[in-house]
């Protein structure tokens, strides 16, 4: 069995998540781009920039007098929807966007067994692995900058510094998901260290939570077609249609030409943290 860094590292740390607060700031943090973007547009003469304060007004006045009730109750705060363009590959610099490659694919037949279904075995065992053989990678202090949340210095490669791929964390997380499924060969599923607070650390139910933000965060809206079967006399959905696809060998690619050079030891100090206080997160 192939034991990656990577797995090393998620078991014996709670690894980061990604959760819905962080999903709100990430659109705060859009929606202010955007407002410094207006406000830093040509002025407004000032005949029209009355006009738009009578407007504002007039809207205001209508939306607390005259909007339906049920709807006032929705809180303030709430998200405002993504603003990002349609055209938008990704919002945030990522070190592997020259990875990305588009592919189309016809994804499994309903029924149509792969490498990765159940009875688990050696070989099932083994194409899992090989799905995130490499765990961690390194980026310059030039990418690193870049960032929208700042990483950290390698020990005893400072030059560079350490980040993952989240589609490998994801793949492990499926993985570990799976493999709590089959206790006949894995033994029975036990919380995972360590202990936060008096609460044990349920790997498991961390992992589905994370594919859950992730499919959410891809959604992914290829149409499934549905045909009659005459044999069933029913109608099924397909799901072995054509994806177009990020390709998985060309970020693995990326991954394996920046692969961490040193062997992992969580225990080192890191350094790195931003100076600056707007660079802090
Ligand atoms: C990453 O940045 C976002 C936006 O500033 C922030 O909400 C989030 O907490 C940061 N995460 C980390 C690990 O610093």
């Amino acid at each position: 069995m192939v034991q990656t860094g990577y797995d090393h590292r998620a078991i014996r740390t709670s690894s980061p998540s990604f959760s819905d607060a962080d999903v709100e700031s990430a659109e705060e943090l859009l929606h202010d781009g955007r407002t410094t973007r207006l406000r830093a547009s040509p002025r407004l003469t000032s005949v029209l920039e009355i006009l738009a304060i009578i407007l504002s007004i007039s809207l205001n006045i209508y939306l607390i007098f005259f909007r339906h009730p049920s709807s006032a109750s929705i809180p303030v705060s709430s998200p405002a929807p993504d603003p990002i363009g349609a055209d938008v590959v990704a919002s945030f610099f990522t070190p592997a966007q020259s990875a990305i490659k588009f592919e189309n694919r016809v994804l499994s037949k309903f029924g149509e067994k792969t490498i990765y279904h159940g009875p688990p075995t050696d070989e099932t065992d083994d194409a899992w692995f090989s799905l995130y053989p490499i765990g961690l990678s390194r980026i310059t202090a030039e990418q690193e900058a870049k960032l929208a949340n700042w990483t950290s210095r390698i020990p005893g490669d400072e030059e560079h510094y350490i980040i993952s791929l989240d589609f490998f964390h994801h793949m492990h997380c499926l993985n570990l998901v799976r493999r709590a499924l089959w206790p006949e060969r894995y033994g029975p599923y036990t919380f995972d260290d360590p202990i936060v607070g008096d609460v044990p650390f349920d790997h498991a139910d961390h992992c589905i939570n994370i594919i859950r933000e992730n499919i959410m965060c891809d959604a992914d809206i290829t149409p499934n077609v549905f045909r009659w079967e005459e044999e069933e006399q029913e109608a099924f959905p397909h799901f072995d249609v054509v994806h177009t696809c990020r390709s998985w060998d060309s970020i693995t690619k990326w991954a394996s030409e920046h692969r961490l050079l040193n062997e992992w030891n969580g225990k080192l100090p890191l350094g790195g943290a931003r100076p600056s206080a707007s660079r802090s997160e």
